[in-house]
């Protein structure tokens, strides 16, 4: 469905309709593993948007800051690289780290068209109607997707920068990525260029506390996944009858996201046609998110037949913003 929201706002809705089969099948694959397990994306409606935005601002979450640091002071050299006029930006979210790449194009007189892709309506609703009102002529094309399926919805375009930000690609699993690249690759064009986000391997410490605030905002977003399972499918799970539990994995270079469920229960997803049963501390899976070094992002993008041109860090070396094009 698509829907022109004034003059200057597209938005395409490929997913997120009532009764999306796809959601079905996905969380009765998930629930039925020996370690169960949703994926990730199921934390984002307008609440989990919301709480993934709080936790960008807690003082033990580095990665947005670290980020923001890079974007901020290395836009108008990124930007200036491509002569980029389009931003395709894949998992926008609210696009807060993005105003500095929009403002570098706008500098540079070069900014046409914003194209935010998200699977959650509600942010890609508000970043559209917010930018225009900032960038008086900017065209946004709008995708309500999943950037693991639905990227033949990116509009064609010319001189794009694609920005994948905040480190969301560490939530996808090895051969995920690399299929995920490998399509990205093949929609870019020579004078494109993708930018992505990669949050660095560092002391486990540091990690960890990133991943437990004692606020327990980040509990809250990872109980979220549950409640987006009980909308979206009609369930009964009982959020508060799960505690948050988030550890490094040293050997998979990954951070584990876990609900673990407090006493023996039942649920029921009605929308799934499923019945599941969790034992008294059984864990369900709800994240990775995966850890990096400059050498195995090179290396993940080579394999996707793209080229590292660029690896930026803030300064306390704890993140990496990674400028690849074709080669
Ligand atoms: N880029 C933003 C938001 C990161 S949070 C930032 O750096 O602050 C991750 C974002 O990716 C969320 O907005 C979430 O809704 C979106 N997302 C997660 N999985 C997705 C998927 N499979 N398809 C599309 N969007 C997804
Ligand atoms: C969006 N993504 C990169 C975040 C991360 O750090 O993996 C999601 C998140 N999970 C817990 N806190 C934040």
């Amino acid at each position: 469905m698509s829907v022109a929201v004034g003059p200057d706002i597209r938005i395409d809705r490929v997913r997120g309709e009532p009764g999306d089969a796809g959601l079905a099948r996905e969380v009765r694959e998930g629930l039925t593993r020996e370690l169960k397990e949703l994926p990730p994306k199921l934390f984002y409606d307008a609440r989990g948007s919301d709480l993934y935005d709080r936790i960008t601002t807690l003082p033990d979450y580095y990665p947005a800051r670290a980020e923001r640091e890079i974007l901020n002071r290395r836009a108008p050299e990124i930007v200036a690289e491509c002569a980029a006029g389009e931003l395709v930006e894949l998992g926008s979210g609210t696009a807060s780290k993005t105003r500095a790449l929009l403002y570098a194009m706008a500098g540079a007189g070069t900014l046409r068209r914003y194209v935010p892709f998200d699977v959650d309506a509600s942010v890609v609703e508000q970043c559209a109607a917010e930018l225009v009102g900032l960038y008086p002529g900017l065209a946004v094309h709008g995708v309500v997707g999943d950037f693991q399926r639905d990227l033949g919805h990116i509009p064609e375009g010319r001189q794009r920068l694609f920005a994948f930000l905040g480190g969301t690609i560490g939530n996808l699993y090895p051969a995920e990525r690399a299929a995920f690249l490998a399509r990205v690759r093949r929609l870019m064009g020579p004078t494109d260029r993708l930018l992505i986000g990669t949050d660095l391997v560092k002391d486990r410490r540091v990690l960890e506390a990133a991943y437990n605030d004692p606020e327990g905002v980040t509990a809250e977003f990872n109980r979220n996944v549950l409640r987006v399972v009980n909308h979206g499918l009609g369930a009964d799970f009982l959020p508060e009858a799960f505690e948050h539990v988030a550890f490094f994995d040293e050997a998979s270079a990954w951070i584990e996201m876990r609900l673990r469920s407090k006493r023996a229960q039942t649920v029921r997803i009605e929308g799934a046609e499923l019945e599941v049963t969790f034992e008294d501390g059984e864990e369900l899976r709800t994240e990775i998110s995966a850890k990096f070094t400059r050498e195995s992002v090179e290396s993940e993008l080579a394999g996707a037949g793209l080229l590292l041109d660029d690896f930026h860090t803030d300064a306390g070396g704890l993140f990496g913003l990674a400028s690849a094009s074709l080669p």
